[in-house]
């Protein structure tokens, strides 16, 4: 990153900065914003600091906390044990949140050391999300839909040279979750909705390149039940276009494509952590930064529209607090309490990242199980093919499915197939905004 936007107290020549591609390239990933890094080896910093003044006093406390963790696993075992598949008499719900003790004594621990707000448990969570997927930034949210929401706001903002404006077009598909459109008409943007193809239930890229007009300005797609879009093309008329592109991952975590995780392709992308998706913290979600500016300004956005990037509890992270000259505000004006964007407060809670914490470990499993529930549907249901159009993914893609999703041909009643599943305990939805299909469980 350039010194200039380092804000040290020490002069620098304003265009040397930190190479960091080949650390990049030995990490296997990209080496996170300097001043993020800092902020998280401050606060760890302050977390350690805090335990071990505190811990002649707090040896009592320790003990206490062990004992506790222990009862809590005993409590799993006694209270939470999932109980053993029965075919036919169990429920088979289309998704559900799958958890074990190490989610359960993550969460009494985080609440014992009581931080509350976005903390330790978040910056964890943050970074080893950030590692696995190998991209700038990732932005905890309370849910799939504000992580919309803060993404396409992020792009209106005035600290990018060409920000999104009132009344640019913005395209996207018909068949879609209603919080992917509504960021787009919150922001007074205009959506331009084209269709999804049959089988893939993704956008159709052909049909995005005809929509293009002079006022588009971004595409913003979903990869639909975890199958992911096509994200050569989409990425190729984007290029070719000057748009951004937004990656609605919120159904795909785990999900590949040509060999790399879906959401590191757009400019921003997004991912939900309720109950249903690949994993869960209960309400949460993320948004995920490709380029180097946009992290600050998504987590402006998410936080008040504040311009200052302490964090919580911190207060003169970057040395000037009162140095700086902001816009029409007076010289020296509080930068801690200065706001560049008009924002929300997205957070969650440091308890719902603590067992995102440890449902992140098993996300390789989750991922595993659903590709061999896939499998075993759609292996399973290949002899109806006459009556059914089954799904479809293009041939570069490796989707962590979220669900299994079916078309009736015609001649086949959908209403009958559906009431028949339900009737056999098979939890069945619709697919957002589908006239004809739905899906099961994978
Ligand atoms: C494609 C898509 N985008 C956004 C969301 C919203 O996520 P959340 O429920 O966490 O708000 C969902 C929810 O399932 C979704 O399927």
């Amino acid at each position: 990153m350039p010194t200039a936007e380092l804000s040290q107290r020490a002069p620098r020549p304003l265009a040397g900065g930190l190479k960091t591609d080949r650390l990049g390239g030995l990490l296997g990933t990209e080496a996170m914003p300097l001043d993020e890094a800092l902020k998280r080896v401050r606060r760890q910093w302050r977390a350690d600091t805090h335990v071990a003044a505190g811990s002649s006093v707090r040896g009592g406390a320790d003990s206490l906390k062990r004992e506790i963790l222990e009862k809590v696993r005993e409590y799993y075992v006694a209270a939470h044990q999932a109980t053993p598949f029965a075919p036919f008499a169990s429920r088979v719900p289309y998704a559900g949140r799958v958890y074990g003790e190490s989610e359960l004594t993550n969460l009494v621990d985080a609440s014992l050391d009581f931080w509350l707000t976005l903390g330790p448990w978040g910056d964890r969570f943050e970074q080893t999300l950030r590692q696995r997927l190998g991209v700038r930034d990732v932005a905890l949210v309370n849910s799939g839909s504000s992580a919309n929401l803060v993404a396409v706001t992020a792009l209106t903002s005035t600290q990018l040279e060409e920000p999104l404006r009132p009344g640019d077009e913005v395209i996207t598909p018909a068949a879609t979750f209603p919080t992917t459109l509504a960021p787009l008409l919150q922001n007074q943007l205009t959506p331009v909705l084209v269709d999804c193809e049959i089988g893939t239930y993704n956008i159709d890229p052909a049909l995005v390149d005809a929509a293009v007009s002079e006022k588009t300005r971004a595409i913003m797609v979903p990869h639909t039940l975890g199958n992911p879009c096509d994200l050569e093309q989409l990425t190729i008329i984007a290029a070719r276009h000057h748009l951004y592109l937004i990656e609605d991952s919120c159904d795909a975590l785990g999900s590949c494509y040509d060999g790399r995780p879906v959401g590191t392709f757009g400019d921003l992308a997004t991912i939900s952590f309720y109950p249903a998706h690949h994993i869960t913290m209960g309400e949460g979600g993320a948004v995920i930064s490709n380029k180097a500016r946009y992290g600050r300004i998504v987590r402006s956005v998410r936080d008040w529209g504040r311009d200052c990037w302490c964090a919580p509890g911190e207060s003169n992270t970057c040395g000037r607090r009162f140095g700086w000259k902001l816009g029409d505000l007076p010289q020296g004006y509080d930068h801690k309490y200065s706001y560049s964007h008009i924002g929300y407060n997205l957070k969650p809670t440091d308890l719902q990242a603590a067992v995102g914490v440890a449902q992140l470990q098993r996300l390789d499993d989750f991922v595993n199980r659903r590709r061999a529930n896939f499998n075993l549907l759609f292996n399973g249901l290949k002899p109806f093919e006459d009556g059914l159009i089954l799904p479809r993914w293009d041939a570069r893609a490796e989707p962590a499915w979220f669900g299994f999703p079916i078309t009736v041909r015609d001649g086949v009643s959908r209403r009958a197939l559906v009431q028949w599943l339900e009737d056999a305990n098979i939890e069945t939805r619709d697919v957002f905004a589908g006239r004809r299909c739905g899906f099961l469980a994978s």
